[in-house]
């Protein structure tokens, strides 16, 4: 069981490549989101495995409404499916899941879904669990600032925190609208894997990657590999 003497270590995931993954092997494409799901559950094993403290995974932007509807459809499916099946195991590790984004166009049972989900988990400590639904790093900022306008008012209403490390599946190398502000000192890595081909092996891999660079937050390099971006205040 995690102490709260654990350092804290921060990861999150753009899990890109479903629909390619499906397309190469003459799938339709929610076959990819549902093999991309099976990945979501072993990472997130893994992130416990390794002492990770927080994972924010990236599953649905305020641009992907914009894709067919039946396609839409199906991943809301997916999520609703998940959050109501997964929760047992996830209260079980001691994962706490919350959802980032908005709420209000979301289908009903998805919404119900994710508030049974994060009651149930609440008191989950070893693993912060953060699923971006209908979410835009923009969106969650401007909303943040409207009223808050100190840097630490603005992060706590961001209800999440620093990324220490940023992952993108599926060959690209973009940030497109997702933790924003928490990513202003991220190490990314990004790799040419789709996500559904993602698994704790690869999980592995990117965190011994990390691990394996200095870190300086802007000063001068004096911090070994693994120190995490909480309690350091960039000076540049
Ligand atoms: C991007 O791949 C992926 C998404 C838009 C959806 C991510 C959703 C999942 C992995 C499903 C399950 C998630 C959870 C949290 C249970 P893409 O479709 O844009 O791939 P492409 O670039 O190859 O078309």
């Amino acid at each position: 069981m995690q102490t709260n003497l654990q350092p804290k270590l921060h990861v999150a995931i753009i899990m890109d490549g479903n629909g390619r993954w499906a397309e190469a092997r003459g799938l339709p494409r929610p076959a990819g989101h549902e093999a991309g799901a099976d990945s979501v559950r072993a990472v997130v094993r893994a992130a416990v495995e390794h002492q990770v403290t927080a994972l924010s995974l990236y599953a649905f932007s305020t641009y992907n409404w914009r894709r067919p509807p039946a396609e839409v459809a199906g991943l809301m499916g997916l999520l609703r499916h998940f959050l109501m099946i997964e929760v047992p195991w996830l209260r079980d590790f001691g994962v706490r899941i919350s959802v980032l984004g908005r709420r209000d166009r979301l289908p009903l049972g998805l919404a119900r879904a994710i508030g049974h989900a994060e009651r149930s988990t609440r008191d989950g400590r070893r693993l912060h669990l953060r699923i971006a639904i209908d979410y835009s790093a923009r969106d969650a900022i401007l909303a943040a600032a409207a009223d808050h306008l100190t840097a630490e008012a603005l992060a706590e209403r961001l209800a999440t925190e620093d990324v220490d490390l940023m992952i993108r599946t599926g060959g690209d190398q973009r940030l497109s609208d997702f933790l924003l502000w928490e990513s202003a000192y991220a190490e990314f890595y990004f790799t040419e894997v789709k996500w559904p081909d993602f698994g704790p092996d690869e999980f592995a891999a990117a965190l011994a990657d990390y691990r394996s660079r200095t870190r300086s937050f802007g000063g001068v390099r004096p911090s070994p590999a693994g120190l995490t971006s909480a309690g350091n205040s960039p000076s540049a």
